[in-house]
């Protein structure tokens, strides 16, 4: 009997893992899940989203707890299934966190992408997508960012560890003829959002009453982009790019973001706007490892697959806020 093929997604408990998950099972793709379920921030919240995959289907979704350090687990999963795709969502995130734990990024992104890459090597994946940054720009001020840009000046250790996700992946495209495709998030935001990311944790903390901390006084921009955009961006790709490129490409790098900067103070008065509060705001300097403005620069995804982010930020607030006061009425 032929063997049912299946895609990895790692960090499925996490929030772009999750909604990936979720697009894919709903269209009966098999999925693995898999997440160490660390307490970087709410475990709480990476269970339900366990469940409430679980409950979206159970026949699609097979979930296990596996860390990407632990080779030996990753070995089991692509002996136990077989994985034809890979995606490579799992990652200890965070720019500030990086600075303060820099061996947790060295065991998840280094020697757990590397247990990944090799294990889907070794078992012929067709394609390996995984997570990269928009912190990898660094110092760059020029915007927007073009994948074009030499990228050897990351400012933190986060950066560094996913711009060595790009390197590692470069060379063993190269040596093996193995095709593997890194994706540039750029502030990803929406429905089961991340606690330690701005939007979550302003909503938060303007219902609670509690003051926020905006640094930099305020005056960042971010090319904030809605989680349902990246998800049609990663489908997009995994869909067509071996159609489109045939055998003749076996390594590339794409950004994946709106390419409409977003002036902090403005993002926040939306939010006051929703939640009609008035945020109580504490201004601070600019942090270590912060980058001033980012701006993808989105033609390359245009280009190849026709690609285009739809939602407008003012939108993408209030499905937030829709969803984070329906959560935590029930939770
Ligand atoms: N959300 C964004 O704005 C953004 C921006 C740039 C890059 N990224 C990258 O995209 C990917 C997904 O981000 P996210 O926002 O969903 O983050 P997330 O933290 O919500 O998800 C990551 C998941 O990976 C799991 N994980 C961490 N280390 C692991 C390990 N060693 N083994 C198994 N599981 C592990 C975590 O428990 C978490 O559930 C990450 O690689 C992140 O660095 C995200």
């Amino acid at each position: 009997m032929k063997k049912r093929s299946y895609t990895l997604i790692t960090g499925s408990a996490g929030f772009i893992g999750y909604h990936l998950t979720c697009s894919l099972i709903k269209k009966n793709k098999h999925v693995i899940g898999i997440d160490n379920l660390n307490n970087y921030y709410s475990v709480k919240l990476k269970k339900d989203r366990i469940k409430d995959l679980k409950k979206t289907s159970k026949k699609y979704f097979i979930f296990h707890k596996v860390d990407l350090s632990n080779k030996k687990g990753i070995e089991n999963l692509f002996k136990k299934y077989k994985i034809t795709e890979v995606i490579n969502l799992a990652a200890q995130a965070g720019v500030r966190y990086s600075i303060t734990n820099p061996e947790k990024y060295l065991k998840s992104n280094i020697i757990g992408f590397h247990n990944l890459i090799d294990c889907s090597i070794k078992a012929k994946v067709k394609i390996f997508i995984y997570a990269s940054t928009s912190s990898v720009y660094g110092k760059i001020t020029k915007t927007p960012f073009s994948e074009n840009l030499n990228c050897s000046n990351p400012i933190q250790l986060y950066a560094a560890t996913k711009l060595t996700n790009e390197l590692i992946a470069h060379a063993y495209s190269h040596l093996y003829n193995f095709l593997t495709i890194g994706l540039r998030f750029f502030t990803v935001y929406g429905p089961w959002g991340r606690p330690d990311m701005a939007l979550f944790k302003f909503v938060d903390s303007i219902k609670k009453k509690k003051n926020i901390n905006v640094f930099n006084y305020g005056r960042h921009y971010r090319d904030f982009t809605y989680i349902d955009d990246v998800i049609k961006a990663i489908l997009s790709i995994k869909t067509n790019f071996r159609k489109k490129f045939k055998k003749n490409k076996n390594y590339e790098i794409y950004n994946i973001g709106n390419n409409k900067p977003i002036f902090l103070k403005n993002y926040i008065k939306e939010i006051e706007k929703n939640l009609k509060i008035k945020a109580k705001i504490n201004y601070l300097p600019l942090q270590p490892g912060d980058i001033f403005k980012t701006q993808a620069d989105t033609r390359k995804l245009r280009n190849h697959f026709g690609y285009v982010s739809k939602m407008n930020y003012k939108k993408g607030i209030k499905k937030f806020i829709d969803w984070h006061n329906d959560y935590y009425q029930k939770n």
